[in-house]
């Protein structure tokens, strides 16, 4: 299952993330924001990557609209490694490197057509499960 999230600024780019997810058969969870109202981004933010953390989901994608605050709420959530990726060479080396699990974007700097291109290139790669890549991330969990 894949979460998503995002604030008023990225609500519209989520939905056609969803309706693009949902179109490759993923299940998807969709935590809000539901409407254009402006809303405050670390509510949902949060609920991605708690559910994220939780092993609910097994990743999830946040949305606002430089994609830097809703990052930045993410990634105090213990466990989680959340990327802003707005080209797909980042969105590749963060799973292989980082084993990021929620992918981060900005609606006002990206267009649909990359953010779905970037979507997909982060679904669809795995870890590299390199050793120095791991010893890497057990570093950043040290300052958890
Ligand atoms: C909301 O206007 C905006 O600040 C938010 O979407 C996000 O870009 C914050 O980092």
């Amino acid at each position: 299952m894949i979460a998503i999230g995002s604030d008023h600024g990225g609500f519209e780019l989520k939905e056609k993330v969803v309706a693009h997810l949902k179109e490759r058969g993923f299940e998807v969870k969709d935590f809000g924001t539901y409407e254009n109202k402006s809303c405050d981004y670390p509510v949902f933010g949060r609920a991605v990557a708690k559910s994220v953390a939780a092993g609910e989901a097994e990743k999830g994608i946040v949305i606002c609209t430089t994609g830097l605050g809703i990052s930045m709420t993410a990634n105090k959530i213990k466990g989680i490694r959340c990327a802003v990726c707005s080209d797909t060479v980042s969105a590749k080396l963060t799973r292989l490197h980082n084993d990021a699990n929620v992918l981060s974007m900005g609606a006002g700097i990206i267009g649909e057509n990359l953010a779905i291109s970037i979507v997909d290139t982060f679904l669809d790669t795995e870890f590299s499960g390199e050793e120095r890549h791991a010893r890497r991330i057990r570093l950043i969990e040290e300052e958890e």
